[in-house]
């Protein structure tokens, strides 16, 4: 009967998927999500008739962190001690998620070797449920619940003989494993330190009650990553909402840069579905790589700011840190409590480490007439006292408009330093358009040839690093093409302190 339930949720699934598709990406996406969702190990569904347990805890050790050496069992004590379980370290439970082939993925050793590397007495212990885990999407997930709830009768049982204090406990779940982790906080009966989800899985907890998925209740502190958000007809392989304390979105939370799921996309087309799981691999499993990147390489922490909104983050709007609005990624996160999610965001780079750095930079606009048409590329070059960034794209969101000052995000991928100088390039993307042709000939016709020209004298920078702000002025206010390259350097903190010594005279005077 239920496998006959999902079967006919999977031909709705797909066969909306095929009604909507409107382009080659779409199209793909939507087969992937009928991958995934696909009931491909319907051979598994009799587990569920065996009463015996769900999941082993594999206790690793630093020096094979591959192999399963030493199982705990909960009830029995003694393989603690087997097992050399230390009661006074950091515990890790790391749990893994949906899996077609049954096995342990790559990063789970990977993982396990970061974790040790960190913290070296910790005890790591693997949770391993994959006999459920291979079962098909939505039986998998089903299955959380009871699995979660068995990790919560070990770690009750746990810390009953080792008196360990739940603070040491830190569970980390990827993808299924993370709302599995959030069972298994919100069956313990005492509170658990902390949990981290890894691109917790959408399909089938997307919108459900905080009750039936991972959420802020299920621990102390919750802290999540979302790396592949990016979903079609409603459907996300990531989850989208905010379900922790700390909900990171790195790029947006969408595309991974590094991950070209549009040229695995293009693969795909090409060499057939062989090559789906990489391209949802790279996003989802994005979250595991920068979780090892925080633990690996603390110095080049990464930082993550509150923001309303991914739009306005990429407006550089948001890279304030006063009133704790930043973080750090991963592992580093500093616990916040609030009794709302907060919402984070960062861009990152391509492969480890994966730290950038962020500025925001307000330019104004000027110019005697309106010319809210103005469709142009923008290029920034920034030059530090420890390396220059050149030629970096300023996204324009809307076009430039006269007497406005509009706010970018800029990235680069290396330490540049203290801002010592920036180039600035514009150039007219409808150079030669009807319009443009006319408001050229009209002011050249009425001799006003300065006329339409915009102008950029001051240019603000916030550093999200460094949190320093600085204005830079035009080096030569005499040029005022545009179209050419323009030099700003920092404006002369003696016009400055000149202008507070007039202001400061004039009201010593009055
Ligand atoms: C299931 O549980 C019952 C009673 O607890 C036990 O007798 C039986 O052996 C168990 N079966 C399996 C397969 O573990
Ligand atoms: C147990 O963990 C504590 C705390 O990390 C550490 O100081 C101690 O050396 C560890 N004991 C053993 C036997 O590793
Ligand atoms: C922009 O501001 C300048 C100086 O205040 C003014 O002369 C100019 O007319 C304004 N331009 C527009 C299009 O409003
Ligand atoms: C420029 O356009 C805005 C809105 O379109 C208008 O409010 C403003 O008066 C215009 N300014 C000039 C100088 O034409």
């Amino acid at each position: 009967m239920k496998a006959w339930q999902d079967r006919c949720l999977h031909l709705l699934v797909l066969s909306a998927a095929v009604h909507y598709v409107t382009s080659l990406e779409e199209e793909l996406t939507d087969s992937i999500f009928g991958n995934f969702l696909d009931p491909v190990k319907d051979l598994f569904e009799h587990e569920d008739e065996l009463n015996g347990s769900l999941v082993k805890f594999s206790l690793r050790n630093p020096s094979h962190p591959d192999d399963d050496l030493c199982y705990i069992t909960a009830g029995n004590a003694q393989s603690l001690s087997a097992c050399a379980f230390n009661s006074s370290a950091k515990t890790f439970l790391v749990i893994h998620g949906w899996t077609v082939s049954g096995m342990f993925e790559s990063w789970v050793s990977k993982l396990v070797t970061a974790l040790f590397e960190r913290q070296q007495s910790a005890n790591v212990i693997v949770v391993d449920w994959l006999n459920s885990a291979q079962n098909h999407y939505v039986v998998a997930a089903q299955k959380t619940k009871a699995v979660g709830q068995e990790i919560a009768h070990f770690i009750d049982w746990i810390e009953e003989v080792t008196n360990m204090p739940l603070d040491n406990l830190h569970l980390i779940g990827y993808s299924l494993g993370a709302h599995v982790a959030g069972f298994a906080g919100s069956h313990a009966n005492n509170k658990v330190g902390r949990i981290t989800g890894l691109d917790p899985a959408g399909p089938d907890f997307e919108g459900e009650h905080a009750h039936r998925r991972l959420s802020p209740d299920d621990a102390h502190f919750v802290d999540v990553l979302h790396t592949f958000t990016r979903g079609s007809l409603g459907l996300s392989i990531g989850i989208q909402q905010p379900v922790g304390h700390v909900d990171i979105y790195p790029n947006g939370g969408s595309f991974q840069p590094g991950c070209n799921l549009r040229g695995a996309l293009e693969k795909i087309a090409n060499f057939g579905l062989f090559a789906i799981s990489d391209a949802v691999k790279c996003e989802h499993e994005r979250s595991i790589q920068l979780f090892i990147d925080s633990l690996l390489n603390q110095q080049q922490a990464a930082r993550a700011y509150r923001c309303s909104s991914n739009d306005a983050f990429n407006r550089g709007m948001c890279l304030n840190c006063r009133k704790s609005r930043c973080n750090k990624v991963g592992y580093n996160t500093a616990m916040v409590r609030r009794p709302r999610n907060v919402q984070m965001y960062t861009m990152t780079r391509s492969s480890m480490p994966f730290r950038v750095y962020h500025y925001q930079l307000k330019v104004h606009f000027s110019s005697k007439v309106n010319t809210t048409e103005m469709e142009s590329s923008l290029t920034v070059s920034l030059f530090g006292t420890k390396g220059e960034a050149e030629n970096l794209e300023l996204k324009l969101k809307e076009k430039i408009s006269s007497n406005r000052t509009h706010s970018f995000l800029l990235v680069t991928e290396q330490d540049i330093g203290d801002l010592l100088m920036l180039k600035f390039k514009w150039e007219e993307t409808n150079g030669w358009s009807a319009s443009n042709m006319l408001k050229m000939v009209s002011s050249w016709w009425s001799g006003d040839n300065e006329a339409n020209n915009m102008d950029v004298h001051r240019i603000r920078i916030r550093s999200g690093e460094t949190q320093q702000k600085l204005v830079f002025c035009l080096k030569d206010p005499g040029s005022h093409n545009l179209n050419q390259e323009l030099t700003f350097v920092k404006c002369q903190d003696a016009w400055k302190k000149a202008k507070r010594f007039h202001l400061d005279s004039l009201t010593a005077r009055s």
